[in-house]
């Protein structure tokens, strides 16, 4: 069992080969404060959740018996790395279950050092521990050669449907920062905000910020 800090039990992951000072343990409730989002960041856009919304966030998963498994990688007391697997239910294949594997990330400094390919070898024998047939992911044709290193194989292609307006990262974080401003929510769906948006930026320092981290993630 896992106990009520811990989103699933350490026991389902395999002894992994990490570099010295570098441990991988489940996602705990308490790390909101040892860099989580700042390691997502290197992924995509992420807003900027408050450690009530991250506990709530991670009360469901938790509540969601046996779907949910983020590790995290941890060094000096900080999360460095992390990823996830989405454990579906399926009729087919005998009732069987397949693994989505989500959130893969580096933090940029810790790169290179096998930390990735550790990851998805804790996702992978996490995945086989909980039954799994099979474990699938998207990525873009950047990635694919990382990906084939930890023993995946292009088998298709990615299709995908928005249900909010498709934008980069800096857009998104520009309306972010707008509903921030105003207090309006929803900002996210509605083009014209953009411009005001835009107008009102390029005269306000928190543009470098918004714009940067937009470009980053992009
Ligand atoms: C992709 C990512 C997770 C890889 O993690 P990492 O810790 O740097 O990778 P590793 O050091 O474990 O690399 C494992 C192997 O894959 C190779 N590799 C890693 N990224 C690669 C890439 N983009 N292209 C080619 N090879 C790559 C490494 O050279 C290494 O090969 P080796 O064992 O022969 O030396 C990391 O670069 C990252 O967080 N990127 C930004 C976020 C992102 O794009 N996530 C994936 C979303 S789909």
């Amino acid at each position: 069992m896992a106990d009520s800090q811990s989103l699933f039990p350490l026991s389902l992951i395999s002894t992994a080969a990490l570099p010295d000072g570098f441990s991988i343990r489940p996602l705990a409730r308490d790390d909101y404060h040892k860099g989580f989002y700042e390691c997502l960041r290197v992924l995509t856009w992420v807003a900027d959740p408050t450690e009530v919304e991250f506990q709530a966030r991670f009360d469901e998963m938790a509540a969601a018996k046996d779907t949910y498994f983020f590790a995290v990688v941890e060094f000096r007391g900080r999360i460095v790395g992390t990823g996830c697997l989405v454990v579906e239910r399926k009729f087919i294949h005998n009732h069987g279950k397949c693994g989505h594997i989500e959130e893969i990330a580096v933090a940029k400094e810790h790169q290179g050092k096998g930390l990735g390919l550790n990851i998805m070898r804790a996702l992978e024998s996490v995945a086989v521990s909980v039954g799994c047939y099979k474990s699938i992911l998207n990525c873009g044709p950047r990635n694919e050669p990382f990906y084939e290193k930890c023993g995946f194989h292009n088998s298709g292609i990615e299709m995908s449907v928005y249900f909010e307006e498709e934008r980069d990262n800096y857009h998104r974080a520009l309306a972010a920062w707008l509903e921030s401003m105003t207090g309006f929510e929803g900002m996210q769906g509605h083009a014209a905000v953009y411009r005001v948006a835009k107008v009102q930026l390029s005269t306000n320092v928190k543009l470098t910020t918004i714009r940067r981290n937009g470009d980053r993630h992009v």
